[in-house]
């Protein structure tokens, strides 16, 4: 977990700055709604920006935050030291440390794009299993429009048309240092090196496979930059 490492002192005042991320926040807290009594996962949790809503919105919800990166749960223990109901633990998309039947809520933002294609079926599969009957999926991230091998210049020309409209989105909305991130970002997401950004089709495969019905996809505005919100309950 080496990049979210390093990354994680900087990661909020980042992402804080993204008038979509803000949004993407806002809509899932709407989803959410009143998560009272209930549990909720957040898997790939990273500093806690929405532990911290969560936790704010719904005092009397027992919350989970999961992530790989050690710096990142080290810092969430850090932040939530004062809060009883907010629980961090290391976890990742194949491991998450509950035990089965048992989450209300799973939700995920910017997280799930780091899992290799190869592990997305079991991700579904470990989603399914933590997840009560009737829970309410809520996972966001950034999605393509074509799949396919990473030199198909179709999938590649629809990642740079999207990555490069979402940096000069960043840019206009003053948030400099994430248009940097992203155009930096632009070859590794093309060459599926730690990012495999895919379509909303594929994971709702997958996500279907794995026991979950009644999909929705909500698209974060501007719509062309492929930020969507994919919504689904355990069947
Ligand atoms: C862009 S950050 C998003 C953090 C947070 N969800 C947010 O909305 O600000 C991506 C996070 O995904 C985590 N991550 C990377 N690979 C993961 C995996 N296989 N399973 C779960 N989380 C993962 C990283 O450690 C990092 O904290």
């Amino acid at each position: 977990m080496g990049f979210w490492d390093d990354f994680s002192g900087e990661y909020e005042s980042l992402f804080d700055r993204d008038p979509m991320y803000a949004d993407a926040l806002r809509i899932i807290m709407e989803l959410v709604g009143d998560a009272n009594r209930k549990r909720v996962l957040d898997l790939g949790c990273g500093s806690g920006t929405l532990l911290a809503l969560l936790a704010e919105e719904n005092p009397d919800a027992e919350i989970y935050g999961v992530d790989p990166s050690e710096r990142m749960v080290q810092g969430c223990v850090n932040r939530f030291r004062e809060y009883p109901n907010v629980h961090i633990a290391i976890g990742s998309a194949l491991r998450v440390p509950l035990p089965t039947d048992y989450v209300h809520y799973a939700v995920s933002n910017l997280a799930l794009h780091h899992v290799p294609p190869e592990d997305r079926m079991g991700c579904a599969a470990e989603l399914a299993r933590v997840m009560r009957a009737g829970g309410r999926l809520i996972y966001a991230d950034m999605f393509c429009d074509v799949d396919g091998p990473v030199d198909d210049p179709a999938r590649a020309r629809d990642i740079i048309l999207k990555m490069v409209g979402k940096s000069l989105y960043d840019l206009e909305h003053g948030a400099f240092e994430t248009m940097l991130l992203h155009i930096q970002d632009i070859p590794a997401v093309i060459k599926g090196e730690g990012e495999y950004f895919t379509t909303d089709a594929v994971w709702k495969e997958h996500l279907e496979a794995a026991g979950f019905r009644g999909f929705e996809v909500i698209p974060v505005e501007p719509a062309e930059f492929g930020y969507r919100i994919l919504t689904a309950f355990r069947k």
